[in-house]
């Protein structure tokens, strides 16, 4: 905290709007798919073979979110987990995307 009064001091007059709080906002369905999973399940969520495209079985979304998001966060087989870099909210962010905008695509 001292340095922190210490930086205020010298910068002069500061308002909310000079610090940036971005980090406590949850990214986007689309903000997290380009960044984490477009690598393997594509543009359009159809991957590159039958395992990363995630609309090849009919099933699979029909699971119940809570179980998709625990894949997500925890990984499943060769799917790694993003629980050190996502927020349960992001995870539910990213699946809806995928549920629907994406989908469509
Ligand atoms: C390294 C490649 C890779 C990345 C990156 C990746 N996935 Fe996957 N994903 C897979 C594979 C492979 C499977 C199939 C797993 C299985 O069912 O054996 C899969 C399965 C899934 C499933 C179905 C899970 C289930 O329970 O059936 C969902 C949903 C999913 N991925 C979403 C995501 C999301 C969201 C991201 C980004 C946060 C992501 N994936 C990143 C490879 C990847």
């Amino acid at each position: 905290m001292k340095y922190l009064a210490i930086i205020l001091t010298i910068g002069g007059t500061w308002t909310a709007s000079d610090l940036d709080f971005s980090f406590l906002t949850a990214r986007t369905g689309p903000e997290v798919y380009e960044s984490f999973c477009q690598n393997c399940h594509g543009e359009n969520g159809r991957g590159a073979n039958r395992e990363t495209n995630l609309y090849v079985d009919r099933r699979r979304l029909r699971t119940a979110d809570g179980e998709l998001i625990t894949s997500i966060l925890d990984g499943k087989n060769d799917m790694p987990g993003y629980s050190n870099v996502l927020t349960y909210e992001e995870a539910q962010n990213v699946l809806n995307y995928i549920r629907e905008d994406l989908r469509s695509r």
